[in-house]
């Protein structure tokens, strides 16, 4: 049986780095607000294994100032995890404790090009022009209405 669970930052991190930045420093998995008191982490686990990870954090959206916005990041399955639902869970899973737990009207986040199908599934809109994060790769920005 498969649950979402609340859990620190650093047992996010390594799943964080092995997909999200692998050819970076493990540091470059460290986020500045990783330990803010409004900032969530979650994880599915499959028994002690970690199959997919989520973190969200209390900060501004820039294309809509006026609402209260929080931000996803280090949205990642494990590779041999992917396309069996995990990634779903654990996103539904931290937008139904923003729902319960803060005010928040906005989840937004830095989409990657490759990722654009999946926000997309997860009821995510896409706006704006293709930016580029240093090191990473392409983006747009994401946003869902909670
Ligand atoms: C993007 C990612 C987090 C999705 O997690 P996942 O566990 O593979 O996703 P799920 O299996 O829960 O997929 C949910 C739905 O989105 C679709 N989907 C998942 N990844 C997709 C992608 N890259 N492109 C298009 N559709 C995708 C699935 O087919 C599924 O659709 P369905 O409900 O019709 O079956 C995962 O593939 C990943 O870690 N990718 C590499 C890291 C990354 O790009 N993270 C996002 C950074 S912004």
């Amino acid at each position: 049986m498969y649950k979402v669970i609340k859990t620190d930052s650093n047992i996010v991190r390594p799943l964080r780095h092995k997909v999200l930045r692998p050819n970076l420093s493990y540091e470059a998995s460290i986020m500045p607000l990783d330990n803010h008191p409004e900032t969530a982490h979650f994880v599915v686990k499959k028994n002690s294994k970690i199959l997919s990870v989520a973190s969200v954090y209390h900060e501004d959206f820039e294309e809509m100032p006026h609402k209260i916005s929080h931000r996803l990041r280090g949205m990642a399955t494990e590779p041999t995890e992917q396309g069996k639902g995990f990634g779903a869970m654990v996103l539904l899973g931290l937008i139904d404790y923003l729902k319960k737990n803060t005010s928040a009207e906005i989840l937004w986040c830095n989409a990657r090009v490759t990722a654009f199908g999946f926000y997309e599934k997860m009821g995510f809109s896409i706006l704006g022009d293709i930016f580029e994060i240093p090191n990473i790769g392409p983006h747009k920005k994401g946003y869902i209405e909670l």
